[in-house]
């Protein structure tokens, strides 16, 4: 048994000592001698333990792939376990005011920098997007596991966010909200003015959701009143914008293609319902919210291309790619939520749709980097942004090649928990890759499909892992990109957001289950066709936050759980008139409303309220917003039309419009008026 372990055994360190004649596991020091990295001599550290077990004699077939999953999960545990505190300090180097890469450069507090590069490209900005990723990521690393730095972290977060809030820039102001949908600063918070993708409407729900993510920490540990007074106003705007801009177009999270992404619609779904959840315990008004929800996750399920099993990830515009994006693999593992199951409209990770598009997503990226060639249909490979990718050659990337592993352990999370697994005609090619006996069916917990399957897909997703592990720089700086030939890491450095996704897949592979976001309570959709009101509302720049120095984590305080998601509308106060105005205009034209109440802004111009024209065609010229007004009021109003770059307003003729607000109801009332 001994003996015939041994070829075997031989045939296991093949690959280990041919990997690490790869350069990229090999280190240049300064006085010119190669040093293998820690990757290489991991590998080499294995060869001991796996002696031991092959004596131990297994039967060949089976004892070959045990070894092989064990050398994999044993790879990539001392990878993670040496990267751990590399990822930690990195992105902290890169958040101000102390970070140790952007100290004393005029970066104010809780300020996120992309990167420290300032050429090739220039990433010294701080992009809305990337830091509320992060300090999403940051927030529940925090809720884990309290420390007085990362709630320093977080405060001044809240902070900068508050202030930021109120700088103008290309994208607008304020007053209507517009000015949230800009996609980076200055890294000192100035405007940035150049020429850019504009708006990207994914900023504000993710800068909601990772502030929300602080404010129930605050909420469940007795803070509720800071929770309200400090954080809330900051997150109210967002919540706000998400409601009134979400179904206009905007570029997508690559900043590239102007239209509706996945990304955007599913990161606005999920804030606009934790938003009203925690809106409800803090005695905000959230009708606003919940009313707009489900028609976002109604629009969401329009990005399924059911033939083929993948979600299309940008539509109405790039229609020249074919939509096979990392963007869903990202909307699978920042919307996770083990409440809902493997739930599909709200795209859980362990869905059948999100299951059949990683197969597809991944699969994309097989044939079209050198790196990627010969290696098995079974096995993880380097994933980039999407195929047709042309940005620095179009390369793999770090950070979404982590999201391909996290989905998979967001999966095994829940398909433990609930003790099954269930495939689908539409998930089942994506579990034939893993297990070829795999069927359609409920799989319990002990069945052998079912420990085939958490086998084999334990060791796909550390597969992914492992890939970036080869090619990170060897003293565990992350980039944005390896090269698609080489592996050689390159552009950005230190991008901070590639450590923040190394560090929320290695805790899902930890097991740390992220907070939920009523994901569970939100997944039917409304009967009938998707509506698509966008609601207006006020905006006012949030006070400068200041917390009280005695917050401080209160287990054995009576707690308050943020968990429910308000429904229903009785009484209201305010009752929903959609104003729906046909007007003929042209590019760089646009509608707006003012009237004689607050809610249309008491006759004042500057705070009109812009209307919508993601319902206006060739042959119907609609403009449309939905306005929250008092019930019972007596509105007189009227539309005008503003130019880009053109100073003044063109009012309609006529007098002014009137209209009598019906007494407290429920339903969206609609005027229809043409451009007189
Ligand atoms: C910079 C953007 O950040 C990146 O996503 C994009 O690919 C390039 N510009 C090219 O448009
Ligand atoms: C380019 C990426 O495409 C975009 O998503 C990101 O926000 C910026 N780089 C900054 O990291």
């Amino acid at each position: 048994m001994a003996f015939l372990a041994i070829p075997s055994l031989i045939q296991d360190l093949i690959p280990a000592a041919s990997e690490s004649i790869n350069p990229w596991n090999w280190n240049l020091n300064a006085t010119g001698l190669f040093f293998p990295t820690m990757h290489a001599l991991s590998k080499f550290a294995l060869l001991g333990a796996c002696a031991v077990q092959s004596v131990m004699g297994l039967p060949d077939q089976v004892s070959r792939e045990r070894r092989e999953a064990n050398l994999l999960k044993r790879s990539v545990d001392d990878w993670v376990n040496r990267e751990t505190p590399i990822a930690w300090q990195r992105l902290l180097c890169n958040i101000g005011p102390n970070g140790c890469a952007v100290a004393n450069q005029g970066v104010p507090a809780g300020v996120v920098v992309a990167s420290p590069s300032r050429a090739n490209p220039d990433y010294w900005y701080t992009w809305t997007r990337d830091a509320a990723l992060v300090f999403k990521g940051i927030a529940d690393a925090f809720a884990r596991n309290y420390t007085t730095d990362l709630h320093t972290q977080l405060k001044n977060y809240v902070g900068s966010q508050a202030k930021l809030q109120g700088v103008g820039n290309p994208s607008g102001g304020l007053s209507d909200g517009q000015g949230l949908g800009e996609a980076k600063f200055m890294v000192d918070l100035k405007e940035f003015s150049g020429a850019w993708g504009r708006p990207q409407r994914d900023g504000p729900p993710l800068r909601a959701i990772a502030l929300i993510r602080y404010a129930k920490w605050l909420v469940e540990n007795g803070h509720k009143a800071t929770a309200a007074s400090q954080v809330w106003p900051t997150i109210e705007n967002d919540l706000k914008y998400s409601a009134q801009y979400w179904n206009q177009t905007g570029f997508d999270l690559w900043e590239e293609v102007s239209g509706s992404a996945f990304f955007t619609i599913a990161s606005t779904h999920r804030a606009l319902i934790e938003g009203a959840q925690l809106g409800a315990v803090l005695g905000k008004p959230t009708r606003v919210y919940t009313t707009v929800a489900p028609q976002v996750l109604c629009f969401q399920q329009s990005f399924w291309n059911a033939r083929e099993g993948f979600i299309v990830s940008n539509i109405n515009g790039g229609e020249y790619r074919r939509g096979l994006d990392a963007n869903s693999l990202l909307v699978a593992i920042h919307n996770f939520d083990p409440s809902a199951g493997c739930d599909a409209n709200t795209f859980q990770p362990c869905s059948d749709k999100a299951l059949s598009n990683h197969k597809a997503v991944v699969d994309s990226f097989r044939s079209i980097y050198n790196i990627n060639r010969g290696i098995a249909q079974n096995k993880a490979v380097a994933v980039g942004r999407y195929s047709e990718d042309v940005y620095y050659n179009g390369n793999p990337w770090f950070l979404s090649t982590f999201a391909a592993a996290e989905q998979l352990y967001d999966a095994l999370l829940v398909w433990k928990s609930q003790g099954s697994i269930t495939i689908t005609q539409t998930s089942l090619p994506f579990f034939r890759d893993q297990v070829a006996g795999a069927t359609v069916g409920t799989h319990a917990a002990g069945s052998t499909i079912y420990n085939q399957i958490i086998s084999a897909i334990t060791a796909y997703a550390d597969g992914f892992i492992e890939i970036n592990s080869r090619y990170a720089h060897s003293n565990g700086a992350l980039p944005e990109q390896f090269d698609r030939n080489s592996g050689a890491p390159i552009a950005a450095p230190d991008l901070t957001w590639s450590y923040s996704a190394f560090l929320t897949a290695t805790a899902r592979r930890d097991g740390y289950i992220p907070s939920g976001w009523g994901a569970g309570q939100a997944t039917s959709l409304p009967s009938g066709q998707c509506q698509k009101f966008e609601i207006a509302s006020s905006y006012s720049l949030p006070p400068t936050p200041s917390f009280p120095s005695s917050i401080s984590p209160a287990p054995n305080a009576p707690v308050e759980q943020v968990t429910k998601v308000p429904t229903g509308c009785t009484n209201p106060e305010k009752v929903f008139v959609t104003f729906n105005q046909r007007a003929s205009t042209q590019v760089g034209q646009v509608i707006k409303i003012v009237g004689n109440v607050p809610e249309l802004g008491s006759w004042d111009v500057n705070k009109a309220i812009p209307l919508s024209a993601a319902g206006y065609t060739g042959s119907d010229p609609l403009w449309a917003i939905t306005v929250p007004i008092q019930a019972g009021s007596n509105v007189q109003y009227k539309y005008f039309r503003i130019t880009n770059g053109v100073a003044g307003v063109t009012w309609e003729g006529g007098n002014n419009r009137s209209y009598t607000v019906p007494a407290a109801t429920c339903n969206i009332q609609q005027k229809n008026d043409n451009w007189q």
